[in-house]
């Protein structure tokens, strides 16, 4: 019946970001969203962000509000906003990936900077 709301956008840091910096991101994240009952994934990469949200819409609208606000990185772009039955990250209150070369994965590179819009879900 459609229930699970997902949204994936990109974005990029305003400073870069370091390991310690990253996991505070990760434990302040992880706390909301299991409270919220959304799951997703977020790599970072050479100062980008792609991260993936997926739960209750207004949950995932609220959080996504929030780090919409957030001034630790900037040229949000929204690519993805589907309803599904499904969870693609069912349990992960947010996987974390690092990729050092996010030119790698299609999509994770900000349109901002790039000038060209990948598709998001083409990781490969
Ligand atoms: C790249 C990035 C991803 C984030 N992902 C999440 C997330 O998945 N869930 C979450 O609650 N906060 C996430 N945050 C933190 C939020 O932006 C925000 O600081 C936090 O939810 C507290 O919200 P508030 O300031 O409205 O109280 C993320 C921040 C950044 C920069």
């Amino acid at each position: 019946m459609n229930s699970v709301f997902h949204l994936v956008y990109v974005s990029t840091a305003r400073q870069l970001l370091d390991a310690e910096a990253l996991e505070s991101l990760l434990i302040q994240a992880r706390e909301r969203n299991e409270r919220l009952a959304i799951t997703g994934m977020l790599i970072y990469g050479a100062g980008n962000f792609i991260q993936a949200l997926e739960g209750p819409h207004e949950a995932v609208l609220d959080v996504y509000a929030s780090i919409q606000r957030d001034q630790r990185h900037h040229h949000i772009i929204t690519l993805v906003e589907f309803d599904d039955d499904e969870r693609d990250f069912p349990g992960w209150w947010m996987a974390y990936a690092h990729e050092p070369h996010p030119e790698k994965i299609k999509g994770c590179i900000n349109p901002c900077l790039s000038g060209c819009y990948p598709h998001p879900l083409n990781v490969g």
